[in-house]
């Protein structure tokens, strides 16, 4: 009975003992490997639609759906689109400017890379962003999905400018709509 009270007792404190390993090794393995963990998730998209899928029936909108257009061709997977906490406030009233700093991102985990909204002295500074480095993996070819002059394009023009008059965030159909 001892010997088994005795047994019982060194379980208990290997077990212990591990899960403080575990307690002292998870925050190391979950360090922010990006500026945009722990921001605020603002919406999501769990699916990219195949090219030639009307986004529209779907509660797309024309803006959504030039989107799809434009990068189905890159298969990019579902998104999830996150606004730093510290400009959350401007985001909320959509505001329709945000001080210089680092505004939103697009995650897209399948192909490892983050669309990135960044505000420069007023103007938009967009890049595509590795996961796993956060180098820039940006096209420089004209007219290319992933390059950030295509970017700006649709942010600043699309639809009469609606993301502009947003401060360049084009936010989901619920936030552009209202
Ligand atoms: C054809 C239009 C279009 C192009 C091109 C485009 N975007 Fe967007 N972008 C959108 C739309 C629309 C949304 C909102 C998506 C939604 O409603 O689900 C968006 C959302 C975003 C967001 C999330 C924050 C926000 O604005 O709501 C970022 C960041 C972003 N885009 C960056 C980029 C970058 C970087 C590129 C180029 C690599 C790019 N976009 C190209 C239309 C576009």
């Amino acid at each position: 009975m001892k010997k088994l009270l005795a047994a019982v007792a060194a379980t208990m404190i290997v077990a212990s003992a591990s899960s403080f390993a575990a307690d002292k090794a998870a925050p190391a393995a979950k360090a922010p490997a990006n500026y945009w963990d722990g921001w605020t998730k603002v919406y999501s998209l769990d699916m990219f639609p195949e090219c030639g899928v009307n986004v529209l029936g779907a509660g797309g909108d024309d803006i959504l759906q030039v989107t799809v257009d434009t990068y189905c061709g890159v298969k990019p997977g579902g998104y999830v689109a996150y606004i730093n906490p510290k400009m959350m406030d401007i985001y909320k009233k959509k505001g329709n400017k945000y001080p210089d700093g680092q505004i939103g991102v697009l995650v897209f985990k399948k192909i490892g890379a983050a669309f990135t909204t960044d505000i420069k002295d007023g103007k938009p500074i967009m890049d595509v962003k590795a996961i796993a480095d956060g180098k820039s993996i940006a096209s420089k070819e004209k007219g290319h999905p992933l390059n950030p002059e295509t970017c700006f394009n649709c942010h600043e023009t699309i639809q009469k400018g609606v993301c502009k008059s947003h401060g360049y965030v084009c936010g989901d159909v619920v936030f552009r709509t209202k």
